[in-house]
């Protein structure tokens, strides 16, 4: 697992997750639980109760030696009550179960719009100053937000776990999901639609801060934060080159390898400024021009045997790229 998920200081504690379900972290939460909980425990009571009834019968109308079965005749009212029963209790689940679905898509009014692009496999989040942070969602406690969903690729699913919330991100088309977080503390997201490979890393951490906190991090949006150590450009760039996601394909310090086998995305350690066959054309010399070139439109060139696998696009400012092929030149 390439991202650290770590807790900060809650404002108001989580409530503890319960035997099923994670923490409630946004509003979205206590009507799906509570859906689920009616629906939970609806189903529990009719399980015991016609489990029950089944043995019951069992044992009282066993073969018995000298008795002799006689075929049931036909009793009008108890096959209409038994029809009629299950179909309105299907119409009560189904009600209950409609009507938070509603309540969730319906457009709302005032809401802070988050662009988020699922690619495979990294999520990315634009905010309405129009940076792009790879990875991490952070979030102002008690603000209304809208995100509104694409896929780059193939069909991903965003999902978090503790807002409850879960949408498709489906190429060519946008979806949305709305929510108020209501806690302040780290939820996580998952990609809930294999997607290839690395379905299964593409994650990303949710932050929610308390307001103070969050107009601090609005300040830090698109530049270095940490000491001026961590933020050389290597070490910068080391950082982005995670955060993006880039070692899901690239391996762990570019080297080429995920698991021990071959990785998706071709080796990146030690190829600056030695030639680099191509699956069409002449080689190319890895150059701070080939590699800016590779982030920004990665299937202009293609590096021969990883044709199979698309790189998405990448959209950095210029520093920030600045930084990402400094740490590309500094890999041996
Ligand atoms: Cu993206 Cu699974």
């Amino acid at each position: 697992m390439f991202q650290e998920i770590t807790q900060s200081a809650p404002v108001n504690q989580p409530p503890p997750a319960s035997y099923q379900l994670p923490p409630a972290m946004a509003d979205t939460a206590p009507p799906i639980d509570s859906t689920y909980n009616f629906i939970f425990w609806f189903s529990v009571v009719f399980t015991v109760v016609i489990t029950a009834a089944m043995l019951y019968f069992i044992h009282k109308y066993k073969r018995r030696p000298g008795v002799k079965s006689e075929p049931t005749g036909h009793f009008n009212r108890l096959e209409l009550f038994w029809t009629i029963t299950p179909t309105i209790f299907i119409g009560v689940l189904f009600h209950v179960g409609f009507a938070s679905y509603i309540k969730n898509a319906t457009a709302m009014e005032g809401a802070t719009e988050i662009r988020v692009r699922a690619k495979k496999w990294s999520w990315e989040f634009e905010y309405p100053t129009g940076d792009r942070v790879p990875g991490e969602l952070t979030l102002e406690l008690g603000r209304p937000y809208k995100m509104i969903i694409s896929s780059d690729d193939v069909l991903h699913s965003f999902f978090i776990p503790e807002f409850r919330m879960k949408r498709d991100a489906v190429p060519g088309q946008y979806s949305f999901i709305q929510f108020t977080p209501t806690v302040a503390g780290d939820a996580n997201v998952f990609c809930a639609e294999y997607c290839g490979t690395s379905h299964s890393g593409m994650l990303a951490t949710v932050k929610i801060l308390p307001p103070e906190q969050y107009q601090e991090f609005v300040k830090t949006l698109g530049k270095c934060t940490g000491t001026p150590e961590e933020c050389q450009p290597e070490k910068w760039g080391e950082r982005l080159f995670v955060k993006n996601a880039c070692p899901t394909c690239h391996g762990a310090g570019g080297s080429g390898l995920v698991g021990g086998s071959k990785a998706p995305g071709p080796k990146l350690a030690g190829i600056f400024n030695t030639p680099q066959t191509m699956a069409s054309g002449p080689p190319v010399v890895a150059d701070e021009n080939y590699l800016r070139e590779s982030i920004l439109r990665p299937n202009a060139k293609i590096v021969a045997g990883y044709t199979t696998v698309t790189m998405p696009a990448f959209v950095m400012k210029d520093d920030q790229l600045d930084a990402v092929i400094a740490y590309l030149k500094s890999l041996k």
